[in-house]
């Protein structure tokens, strides 16, 4: 932990801010690089453009921490699942074939994967040395949601399929969990200085299922990462009060809460963990005084421990970035 707290502190008195999703959508600079390369799988494979992108907020507020621009669903293309991101609906994959799935080798895998490493070391040169490199894998149920084709629609899940398929699901776990460790090694090994687990659609498990599906996966990624002595953040984002369960099993250096999670719990019951995030994105959207207002209500729950100030979830793209320069100024001077 206090090796994740140096590194994500730069020793700033316990405070830091980034935001997910700061390079994105919300801003017109994104927008114009984006309207130019509609592949977006391509575009995240396009080295300079990501490290580019990756500075942009950077740029325009006085952020602590970047975050590689890329996405968790690099991992299933450089698998060799088709992946493709349709305008309005978000992503689209092949269908999961498992002998294709296991016939891949780590030689290829990193292969694929080489512009994300090319893009971390750009952006690591161009980066102020007191600010850090933030990288990041999906979680084997974010990924396998994806991968097996389990989501009916926003907040559903097909779970029928993945209790159909427990004995198929032990074999694509074991096999991500080896991938997703190789990506997680060649992006610090590029320069990346702390990685984030995003377990996007961990809230939508039952909570019979949430050890062997959801703490168990998460517990050897983060195993890997301390052995390796990787600062790591985890976000199992809707998990509820099993936050506290999740935090006590697998103890990452760092846990994101979501915006259903209140500061005042959390601080009683996230334990030896930096905490970060839990602002609603949507409250980037209400008038400066209301931001304002829930923005101190983290600040002053965390008061005195190690907290990262970030969102719930990721910055939605009709934000005004005038708001989040706000936003990063009344977090410096409060
Ligand atoms: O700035 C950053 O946070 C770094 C880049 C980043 C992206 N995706 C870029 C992106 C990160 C960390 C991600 C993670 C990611 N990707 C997650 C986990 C976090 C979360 O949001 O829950 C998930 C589930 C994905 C999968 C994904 N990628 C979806 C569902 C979508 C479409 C929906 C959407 O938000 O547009 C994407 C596309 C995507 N990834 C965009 C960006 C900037 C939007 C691309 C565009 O259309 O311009």
């Amino acid at each position: 932990m206090s090796n994740l707290k140096e590194i994500l502190m730069n020793k700033k008195n316990c405070k830091s801010v980034w935001f997910m999703r700061q390079a994105g959508r919300y801003l017109p600079e994104f927008r114009k690089i984006r309207s130019q390369n509609p592949n977006f799988i391509n575009f995240c494979l396009n080295s300079k453009l990501s490290s580019e992108i990756t500075l942009q907020p950077i740029k325009r507020f006085d952020l602590d921490s970047a975050i590689i621009f890329s996405d968790i669903l690099i991992v299933p293309y450089a698998l060799n699942q088709n992946v493709e991101f349709i305008k309005d609906k978000g992503p689209k994959l092949e269908k999961f074939n498992i002998e294709n799935f296991l016939k891949n080798d780590e030689n290829s895998f990193i292969k694929r994967l080489n512009p994300v490493y090319e893009a971390i070391k750009m952006t690591r040169k161009n980066l102020q040395k007191e600010k850090s490199l933030i990288s990041f894998v999906g979680a084997p149920w974010t990924l396998l949601v994806y991968m097996i084709g389990a989501k009916l629609n926003k907040n559903e899940i097909n779970f029928e399929i993945i209790k159909k398929k427990k004995k198929e699901i032990e074999i694509i776990y074991n096999k991500l969990n080896d991938y997703l460790c190789i990506h997680i090694k060649n992006q610090i090994k590029a320069g990346a200085d702390v990685i984030q687990i995003f377990d996007s659609w961990a809230g939508l498990i039952p909570p019979n299922e949430l050890d062997r599906l959801c703490y168990r996966p998460n517990f050897r990624i983060v195993e890997f990462c301390k052995k390796n002595k990787i600062p790591v953040i985890c976000f199992p984002r809707g998990i509820k009060e099993n936050y506290k369960d999740f935090n006590n099993l697998i103890k990452p250096d760092g846990i994101n809460i979501d915006y259903s999670i209140d500061p005042y719990w959390a601080k009683e019951n996230l334990k030896d963990t930096v905490i970060q995030g839990g602002l609603n994105p949507k409250i980037l959207l209400l008038s400066n005084k209301e931001i304002y207002n829930n923005v101190k209500k983290y600040l002053d729950a965390f008061k005195g421990l190690p907290y990262v100030f970030n969102l719930g979830h990721g910055m939605l793209p009709e934000t005004n970035p005038e708001k989040v320069d706000k936003l990063v100024k009344f977090y410096r001077e409060y």
